[in-house]
């Protein structure tokens, strides 16, 4: 069976730790894995196709999949047929054919869905509108990183909570065992059917859900906070209204006040200063976030080498 991430969940508590201890490894020992370097089993290219913009994960991707052996193939925005000229499904039968991964942001979750029922080679989300699965692990890394075992900890996020990263938050967070809190203004906190599953998962990890508009209740002793921009991509039309519908949701000194003293600070970047996170928390002693955006790069190679040697598929690009 071909393995594919296209949401948090798709990785079992046991399956995100493995992935996240290799990313550990390959950050100790960034050449240790030649996943993609052309050994006859399958094809050196991962495609990375991206419908929206992006620095990190394009930049996460090419240099790690290069670190792994292969080739990046990055296309941008409009470049190829996929979604106007050709459907989903038909650009995975061919892509299948030629390249090793397929990782792809876009919009739609059915669209990742439809590329990978049509795709015998894994297919990673880099982002939907409603989840980002891949900065949730390099989110997951670095907390480790700087507090040790995952399980247990509480982290809160707050601001846009409808948004793709609270919902990984929420999901990847009680994947491994945390307790997770999310605040956010009423009808801006994450659908019901992504708290079931959150609390379904929670039930197997001992981690737990906290959904809120109670600002002060959410960050209460957390050990993690966390947050992201009120304006995601495709929402830009509704930036104005959105400006003033988060502003009690900042992540800004009195919230990290009320925190655990030691609580440490992430967002996923771009940020925006004065907004969702100030200038002065961000860049303060407590934020984490460079480690962050570069454990997107560890965490991404561990993601696609645990794929891969998990597909029980080889490539069909060669297939004869
Ligand atoms: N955090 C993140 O995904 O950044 P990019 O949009 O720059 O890839
Ligand atoms: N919620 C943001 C995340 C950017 C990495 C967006 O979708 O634009």
């Amino acid at each position: 069976m071909t393995r594919h991430f296209l949401v948090d969940t798709d990785l079992s508590p046991a399956e995100q730790a493995e992935v996240l201890e290799l990313a550990a490894q390959l950050k100790k020992a960034p050449y240790s894995k030649n996943t993609f370097a052309g050994d006859g089993s399958g094809s050196q290219t991962v495609a990375v196709i991206f419908d929206k913009t992006s620095t990190r994960t394009r930049v996460s991707f090419a240099a790690g999949v290069a670190a792994l052996g292969g080739n990046p193939l990055i296309i941008n925005p409009g470049e190829a047929q996929i979604g106007h000229k050709e459907s989903v499904a038909d650009t995975a039968k061919v892509l299948e054919r030629m390249v090793s991964t397929i990782v792809w942001r876009t919009y739609t979750q059915s669209g990742l869905e439809e590329m990978a029922a049509n795709s015998r080679v894994p297919v990673i989300n880099a982002l939907s509108d409603d989840y980002h699965p891949c900065q949730l692990l390099a989110d997951l890394l670095t907390i480790k990183e700087h507090k040790g075992e995952l399980a247990g900890l509480t982290m809160t996020y707050m601001g846009d909570s409808a948004n793709n990263m609270a919902n990984s938050y929420l999901l990847a967070g009680v994947t491994a065992g945390m307790h997770v809190r999310i605040t956010g203004p009423a009808g801006y906190l994450p659908a019901d059917a992504v708290v079931l599953a959150a609390r379904e998962r929670a039930a197997l990890t001992g981690g737990s859900v906290l959904i809120t508009t109670d600002v002060a209740q959410a960050v209460a002793g957390a050990d993690v906070l966390v947050t992201d921009t009120w304006v995601s991509m495709g929402q830009e039309e509704e930036k104005a209204a959105r400006m003033e519908l988060f502003t009690d949701y900042a992540l800004d000194d009195a919230a990290l006040a009320q925190a655990s003293p030691d609580a440490i600070v992430l967002h996923c970047l771009p940020a925006y200063r004065g907004y969702e996170i100030s200038a002065s928390v961000i860049d303060g002693p407590q934020s984490v976030v460079w480690d962050e955006a570069e454990n997107r790069l560890h965490a991404q190679k561990a993601l696609m080498v645990w794929l891969v040697e998990n597909s029980a598929v080889e490539s069909p690009a060669v297939e004869h």
